[in-house]
């Protein structure tokens, strides 16, 4: 058994998305994809000769619109996979906490994540790496102030995280600095925001008082509609 892994970057909203296939039975799933890069995803899994079996989001995005719609249509097969409560209007399967999906071999574990959104997930892939969406950043973590974030579950969910073993690799959904990968070990010594108090976490994340996504009043509608609007 071997997990093929991929990290694909895009440069207009600093996001990524990621490819984790089986290597013997060719089963795979796309994480988080962006729909400008259908077609990059389309020539990758027909190059490797993958069979796409999920559709995965960690959560209903604010600053790019999915490709989920436009890959169902092209692999009608594939299941588009988020939280129960994300709010899909098309059909998907629905997730939860300790949910466990099968790419062959592969085991994908969902993990119940709030805090960025009330309903995100981060995939902990193959017992040795966390797909961590905008909840575990590289020495930070994703914003709390809209699509119900809450700061304070935020706190929880990253106190959950960094209970996984020290070795684990940590995929973000986004970076802003050019990092592609960290592990727990390292973010527990380096992410300051993993050393605070509960109190000093809140007053922190409420004091970042960042400017909305630039593309929120398009990107969550046409997301909720797997970006088939
Ligand atoms: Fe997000």
């Amino acid at each position: 058994m071997a997990l093929i892994f991929e990290q694909f970057f895009d440069e207009d909203s600093f996001t990524f998305s990621y490819l984790l296939a089986d290597s013997l039975s060719k089963e795979c799933a796309l994480v988080d994809t962006v729909r400008s890069h259908i077609e990059k995803y389309c020539h990758d899994l027909h190059s490797r000769g993958l069979t796409l079996k999920y559709l995965l989001e960690t959560h209903i995005h604010a600053d790019h619109v999915t490709a989920t719609g436009g890959l169902k249509k092209l692999f009608p097969q594939a299941l588009i996979a988020m939280h129960k409560d994300a709010g899909l209007v098309q059909d998907f399967l629905p997730l939860q906490d300790n949910t466990t999906l099968h790419l062959g071999s592969i085991s994908v574990e969902v993990i119940f994540s709030p805090g960025h959104t009330d309903h995100s997930l981060s995939f902990y892939v193959n017992k040795d790496r966390i797909l961590s969406g905008d909840t575990l950043l590289i020495d930070s973590c994703g914003r709390t102030d809209f699509q119900g974030g809450s700061s304070r579950a935020m706190y929880d969910t990253l106190q959950n995280l960094s209970k996984f073993d020290p070795g684990t690799l940590v995929y973000p959904g986004h970076d802003y600095k050019g990092r592609r990968v960290s592990n727990i070990s390292e973010q527990l010594n380096t992410n300051p925001l993993l050393k605070l108090s509960l109190e000093s976490f809140v007053v922190e994340l409420e004091s970042w008082k960042l400017p909305h996504p630039k593309h929120i009043a398009v990107a969550v509608p046409a997301n909720l509609n797997c970006g088939l609007v």
